[in-house]
């Protein structure tokens, strides 16, 4: 890392988030001081002009009028940070746009599985929760089918993938299955990886749709006892309870590294899209 210290020096970032974040905000910004940058922005829109009624394409033209190199961008309308992108002269960096992508999670992600395994071709990955809902699985199954990968998608089935990201992973001629959440323990001991993810409460619709599926899977020590020994059990954070805390201390549990790739993966990125020359 050392290496990088300092190699963006005098470049500016705006980290523009206007949906809540903990990992992806401050990652980024450390991401950027390590490499030397400045950084403004906010990370609560209701500090901002936000809040008084400003339009999205206002505000970010401020902030490239202030000379900004890149923007991160938050937002919780699907496509809403496309749309930045397609209208600013400088980069755009998608940090999750509602539930749509989040396809600096989906680097991280893969750079954690190729880490952990050394390879990504050949392996059998699940994918257990909100895969409606959630940003994350849609951007890293995008990602995976680049690879020869086999995927499995585990959820209740109010919260299976969206058309949509089905008919990318079709066209892609990905190698992929969906299971009911109730098959998880039967497919836990074919997969290399689990990648867990939370039921993202805020998104769905009706309160009486999430009390319903609501703890439909958690994993636990006694449920790894049937897991290949070199599973690896991942998750994005936050969780909330679908991880209990006991799994935590397993030599399977590899979320907090995964947080902590977060960061040199998204120096990488800054490095590569604003390094001159
Ligand atoms: C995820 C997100 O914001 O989509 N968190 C993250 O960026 N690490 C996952 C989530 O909120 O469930």
């Amino acid at each position: 890392m050392d290496a990088f210290r300092n190699k963006l020096d005098g470049k500016l970032a705006a980290l523009l988030f206007f949906e809540p974040s903990t990992r992806t905000h401050e990652s980024f910004r450390v991401a950027a001081l390590n490499l030397g940058m400045d950084i403004c922005g906010f990370a609560d829109p209701k500090a901002s002009s936000v809040a008084k009624g400003e339009s999205l394409m206002d505000t970010v033209k401020m902030f490239v009028g202030y000379g900004v190199d890149v923007i991160i961008m938050r937002h919780g309308k699907a496509g809403a940070v496309r749309y930045i992108a397609e209208r600013v002269n400088i980069p755009v960096i998608n940090a999750g746009d509602d539930s749509n992508e989040h396809p600096t999670q989906a680097l991280l992600d893969t750079y954690t599985i190729h880490e952990a395994f050394g390879k990504i071709d050949g392996l059998k990955v699940g994918m257990i929760g909100d895969l409606r809902y959630g940003r994350t699985v849609p951007s890293l199954a995008y990602a995976l089918s680049n690879f020869d990968v086999e995927m499995h998608f585990i959820a209740p089935p109010a919260l299976m993938l969206r058309e949509h990201v089905r008919m990318f992973l079709e066209e892609r001629g990905a190698d992929f299955h969906e299971h009911d959440v109730s098959s998880l323990s039967s497919i836990l001991p074919e997969l290399d990886v689990l990648y867990v993810t939370r039921i993202q409460k805020e998104r769905i619709p009706d309160e009486m749709e999430y009390e319903k599926v609501r703890r439909s899977y958690t994993v636990t020590r006694e449920l790894l006892k049937n897991a290949k020994e070199s599973l690896i059990v991942m998750h994005p954070l936050p969780r909330v309870d679908e991880i209990r805390s006991e799994v935590d201390g397993t030599k399977h549990a590899l979320y907090f590294r995964q947080a902590s790739n977060g960061m040199y993966v998204r120096m990488a990125l800054l490095y590569s899209i604003l390094k001159e020359g």
